[in-house]
């Protein structure tokens, strides 16, 4: 089980078990793509009791999970409503829980966790439920009050997640959403070649995460120049958004530094004026070279580069494989490898997790256990 507690399984060699379950993400996200998809490809959700019947009738999901959860849910919204038209809302489970959410026929309410028994997240479900929507969890403990209240279960094969700040359970927990989101569209007959190709790619997933783990020493580097910073703003464009969400909340827990993440878009509707060699940003400047929605994207969080760049900002930019025009704009680079945009948020926040770890270590930060936090939030 997850606890609080400061004892869990060996620590494997590493100083701490938030490094090692950073560097068990190759591992993780086989596990949870071998549990649901065959050798020929052919998706089964175990444990989903979600009948083709009702998938075909959807209309609407809506996600509500809490903290790291959420930004799963809010990268899964890209994927579902990408692959398969379902217009989906993501929400904070504590608003959730509150708000008396419109729940219409033929909706799916996903509830995503890594413990099962967040609070806010365990009673989002029962307002769904009693609201007459299909639930499902997807969760990383089998036997939780999430998982044994929903309708159904999709299960994440992170193993036991010690640390305090969750870096595998949420790797998975992406994963997770993108073969839903493949499920639900190859049931509704919206599949096409570009979402069987990114589900075949999907499966080198944990060698690209191998390969993204071998940049370490980089990231520490990295670290060792930003880690004097006070505030740092994390930007990212579409489905990269909750990624640097997720960036800002992986720094902000282990390191105490204060971090924003927002979307890329919308600096210059206020957080420009905060714009100066003080406020370091961390870009994500990703781009699927086969995708001209996503090379226009890239193009446009290149000129944000540049002209942030020349207000003597630093900026640390994670980019694509290949790509020889950021590192002209940014000497601090981290390279993931090219992958359909949809898969680029598994990848992505590998070197943003490294990034926290190390700024973490430098600061003498209590990494596994950063103060005021617990693992599972099982009270309000
Ligand atoms: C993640 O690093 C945090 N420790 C926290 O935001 C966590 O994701 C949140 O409390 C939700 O937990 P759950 O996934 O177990 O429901």
């Amino acid at each position: 089980m997850n606890t609080n507690s400061k004892s869990g399984p060996d620590k494997n060699g590493f100083p701490h078990y938030m490094l090692k379950e950073i560097y068990e993400q190759p591992e993780a996200v086989r596990e949870t793509i071998e549990a649901c998809v065959n050798s020929a490809g052919h998706i089964a959700l175990p444990g989903s009791g979600i009948s083709d019947a009702e998938v075909k009738k959807l209309r609407k999901i809506d996600i509500a999970a809490s903290g790291t959860s959420r930004h799963a849910g809010l990268a899964g919204e890209f994927m579902i409503e990408r692959m398969t038209a379902i217009p989906v809302e993501v929400d904070f489970a504590s608003q959730y829980c509150y708000r008396d959410p419109i729940v219409e026929p033929h909706e799916l309410a996903v509830f995503i966790s890594q413990s099962g028994t967040t609070v806010d997240t365990v009673a989002a479900l029962h307002v769904a439920r009693k609201k007459g929507a299909k639930t499902l969890a997807i969760c990383n403990v089998a036997d939780t009050p999430l998982t044994r209240d929903a309708d159904a279960m999709l299960l994440t094969y992170a193993g036991i997640e010690t640390s305090i700040a969750a870096t595998k359970s949420f790797t998975t927990q992406l994963t997770a959403l993108f073969l839903l989101a493949a499920h639900i569209s190859r049931v509704r007959g919206s599949s096409n070649a570009a979402v069987d190709a990114a589900l075949r790619k999907a499966r080198r997933l944990p060698d690209e995460i191998e390969s993204v783990l071998k940049q370490d020493q980089q990231c520490l580097a990295l670290a060792r120049i930003f880690a004097q910073y006070e505030s740092f703003l994390f930007l990212g464009r579409d489905i990269d958004y909750p990624i640097a969400l997720e960036g800002a909340l992986k720094l902000k827990e282990v390191s105490y530094i204060h971090a924003e993440g927002y979307p890329t878009g919308e600096m210059k509707h206020g957080p420009s004026a905060m714009i100066d060699e003080s406020l370091p940003l961390v870009v994500l400047a990703t781009r699927d070279r086969s995708d001209p929605a996503s090379r226009l994207r890239y193009e446009k969080t290149i000129s944000t580069i540049r002209e942030i760049g020349e207000r003597g900002t630093p900026v640390l930019a994670v980019i694509s494989e290949g790509d020889t025009v950021t590192p002209k704009a940014t000497p601090h680079v981290i390279e993931v490898p090219d992958v359909p945009v949809l898969l680029q948020p598994i990848l992505e926040v590998v070197p943003l997790q490294l990034f926290a770890y190390h700024v973490a270590v430098l600061k003498g930060r209590d990494v596994d256990q950063p103060r005021h936090l617990s693992k599972s939030v099982v009270v309000e």
